[in-house]
């Protein structure tokens, strides 16, 4: 098993290890006494793997009650977060229980923000089964749901006292889910490890997820431990992101966040190129990477449309937006734009002209 320590205001550790889902409550004693959990999860999540938690959540003297909701982006909304609160309110949850999220991005950034808020704050683990949680969205805190407005509008940073990812809960992932993680990892070989990005390039199988969680929970912990709330070096980690939340928002939430960030990279890739910033070898090294790990790499909407989409997502600060820009694979900086800029700085990685 590998331990990764998280040393931010509340450290905490990511443990990794095949068949761990069979040990969550074991692991669960070492750092709580017995208490009542809730299990929030979705559908499908539910049926694979809630019964072995709770058994052994149960087998270690916790009790389990479960939430379960639709599974899919339209459920990480407010009207699922208000229900799973009543839920916990029903269930008299109190201060001293404790949530376990088991799931995909969508079950912990929902199961963690209504950890952030409930009795204002319950202890809550991440238990992530998608390989986009694994690799990114269990680890620092970053919890939210979507408003009409765009993606993760409402939300707190809310680290969780525990992360367990069992990498055989990835056997029954379908492949197009692998594919939304592998655009994670690719994100932190481009912004942060050419090494990882070689050890990727030609296609990742089920063979290289540990090594793959692994560094990828190291690199993510890095950066929250430097900026915990997202100030500065933390936001290299939305690489991709500034283009491919407005590609999600442009597709009315039908193209996956993996997906939309795939093809983001591949604009700003693109667009480093043409204006000088990147070699000119980048793009073509980056696409050839997305494609052989089954992601989409062209985009349906206009550099216009992504700009609209993207000025109204939270990441606007004043005037300006920051677009994180790499030179080269594995070194990355964040390069400020000035909103009336943003079209000609999508048109750039889009083969469009300027106006
Ligand atoms: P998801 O949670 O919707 O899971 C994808 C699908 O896989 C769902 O249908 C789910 O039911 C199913 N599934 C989950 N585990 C499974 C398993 N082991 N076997 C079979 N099916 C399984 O999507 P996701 O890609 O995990 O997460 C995307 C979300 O994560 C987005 O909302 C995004 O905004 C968020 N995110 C958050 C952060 C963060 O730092 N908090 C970082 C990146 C992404
Ligand atoms: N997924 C980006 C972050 O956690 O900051």
């Amino acid at each position: 098993m590998d331990v990764v320590r998280v040393n931010v205001s509340k450290p905490y550790d990511v443990l990794i290890g095949r068949g761990i889902l069979d040990s969550v409550g074991e692991r669960l004693r070492e750092v709580s006494e017995p208490c009542r959990c809730a299990v929030i999860t979705d559908d499908i999540v539910s049926e694979l793997y809630k019964e072995r938690v709770v058994q052994s959540l149960e087998a270690s003297g916790f009790s389990a009650v479960s939430f379960v909701f639709q599974n899919g982006e339209q459920s990480k909304t407010l009207a699922t977060f208000g229900k799973a609160l009543e839920f916990l309110a029903e269930q008299k949850l109190s201060r001293t229980d404790l949530v376990v999220a088991l799931g995909g991005g969508v079950v912990g950034d929902l199961a963690g923000f209504v950890s952030s808020v409930y009795l204002r704050g319950v202890r809550f683990i991440q238990i992530p089964t998608t390989l986009l949680a694994a690799v990114d969205s269990s680890v620092g805190g970053k919890t939210a749901v979507d408003l009409a407005a765009g993606k993760n509008l409402a939300g707190a940073f809310y680290q969780p006292e525990l992360v367990l990812c069992d990498p055989d809960t990835l056997s029954t992932l379908p492949a197009e889910f692998i594919a939304d993680g592998m655009a994670e990892v690719i994100k932190y070989g481009m912004i942060y490890d050419k090494e990882l990005f070689s050890f990727v390039a030609g296609g990742a199988n089920s063979d290289m997820y540990e090594r793959i969680i692994r560094r990828c929970v190291e690199i993510k912990a890095h950066f929250v431990e430097n900026d915990e709330r997202d100030n500065g070096i933390r936001q290299l980690l939305n690489f991709g992101h500034t283009a491919g939340h407005a590609i999600e928002k442009c597709s009315n939430m039908t193209i996956t966040h993996g997906n939309a960030v795939a093809i983001g990279m591949a604009i700003v890739a693109k667009a480093c190129a043409a204006m000088g910033i990147a070699e000119q070898s980048l793009p073509s090294e980056l696409i050839s990477c997305l494609r052989n790990n089954n992601l989409p790499v062209e985009c349906e909407f206009t550099a216009q449309e992504l700009a609209a989409a993207a000025l109204s997502d939270k990441k606007r600060r004043g005037g300006s937006i920051s677009v994180v820009v790499v030179r080269a694979v594995g070194d990355s900086f964040l390069k400020p734009i000035r909103c009336e800029e943003t079209a000609d700085f999508f048109k750039q990685g889009m083969g469009e002209e300027s106006v």
